[in-house]
């Protein structure tokens, strides 16, 4: 029982003359929903699949529990439960076996590739109703795992920026033919957007859009995409082409940059440790914003909540909202089906 009555408790000597109070907005639920100014529909998610040869596999990933590689057709099994779910967007990785992979990363290209055959396949079976995204890197293709190729130098290997092009080019233009509705790079290689705008002009493909992995991190939490991916560095690191997690105002030039060879949509990633980036480019930029909430936040979370430390529906709605707070105007989230499908959101 409230003790209601204590004693304890002081009269006011007169009573306040307080003329706002904001808790009057958070009196109850249904106010605090009708004043709620943001929301999280299904439509704002982009949901991650990865691909991978072959029929009648799925491979779980051990680093994203409830996550798994699908091969095409268990893919399309998993996007029809998305769509029904009421999302719109996915985003295709694809998986290779080691034995499909050279320094070049040709297999990118190649129509007959997971990612090509699953945008034909699901572009058959959905049609108008879904859009579809891919990665667009060569790390899941290379030998040496690298998002670009490499050359020798008298200062040792480098990263070949202006050679990886073409074979970026190439890859995606195998995706846009295969009916994707957007290309989004994700290797950081300078000049890659305008140069992939140009390819797919060329080529016909004036309508397929390109969503920027503009302002990307070389983030520690991409750890578990790696591992679903296949697609670590053999050696070195990323920190040459990613960027460097102490810069705001390079994120800023990095977007205006990829605004103007022609992006269509902007990325921040990762999300929740670059939610000030994502604050500050929402004034920036009139083109959508998308943010990344990546493997190894999914990961943190989901290893939380399982050793009981905390209630996962919250902190999945909280994190998701606090991205879109932020100013994205889509989600890539591993966390998207289960959320919808828990109604979490
Ligand atoms: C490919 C790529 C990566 C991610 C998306 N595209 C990995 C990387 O840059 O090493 C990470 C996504 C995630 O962690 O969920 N370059």
């Amino acid at each position: 029982m409230l003790d209601l009555d204590n004693p304890e408790v002081r009269p006011l000597e007169a009573p306040l003359d307080l003329a706002r109070r904001p808790r009057r907005l958070r009196k109850s639920a249904a106010l605090r929903e009708s004043v709620a100014e943001t929301h999280l529909r299904p439509s704002d998610f982009i949901a991650p699949f990865f691909v991978i040869p072959g029929r009648g596999h799925s491979e779980p990933i051990g680093a994203l529990p409830g996550i798994q590689r699908y091969s095409v057709d268990r893919f399309l099994l998993e996007a029809e439960r998305a769509l029904e779910l009421g999302l719109r967007s996915l985003l295709l990785f694809g998986v290779l076996p080691d034995a499909w992979k050279d320094p070049l990363g040709q297999s990118a290209a190649d129509p007959q590739g997971p990612v090509p055959t699953a945008i034909r396949e699901a572009r058959k079976a959905f049609g108008e109703e879904v859009v579809i995204y891919t990665d667009v890197c060569l790390c899941a293709h290379t030998t040496h795992g690298h998002c670009g190729v490499l050359k020798e130098t008298p200062r040792g290997v480098q990263i070949d920026n202006d050679r990886s092009l073409p074979q970026l080019a190439a890859m995606a233009l195998a995706h846009a033919e295969a009916g994707a509705d957007f290309v989004a790079p994700s290797d950081m290689m300078d000049g890659r957007v305008g140069y992939l705008r140009r390819t797919l002009d060329q080529a016909g493909h004036t309508g397929v859009g390109i969503l920027s992995y503009a302002v990307k991190y070389a983030s520690a939490f991409y750890g578990p995409f790696r591992e679903a991916a296949g697609s670590a560095p053999s050696f070195g690191d990323r920190s040459s082409y990613q960027m460097d997690i102490r810069n705001a105002r390079e994120a800023l030039r990095e977007a205006a940059l990829d605004e103007a060879e022609g992006a269509d949509m902007l990325m921040v990633k990762p999300a929740l440790a670059y939610l000030d980036i994502l604050a500050r480019l929402r004034p920036q930029t009139q083109l959508p914003l998308v943010a990344y909430n990546v493997s190894g936040e999914y990961a943190m979370l989901k290893a939380a909540a399982r050793a009981g430390a905390l209630d996962e529906a919250r902190a999945v709605r909280e994190t998701l909202m606090a991205i879109k707070r932020a100013g994205a105007d889509l989600i890539i989230s591993y966390h998207a089906q289960e959320a919808l499908a828990q109604g979490w959101i």
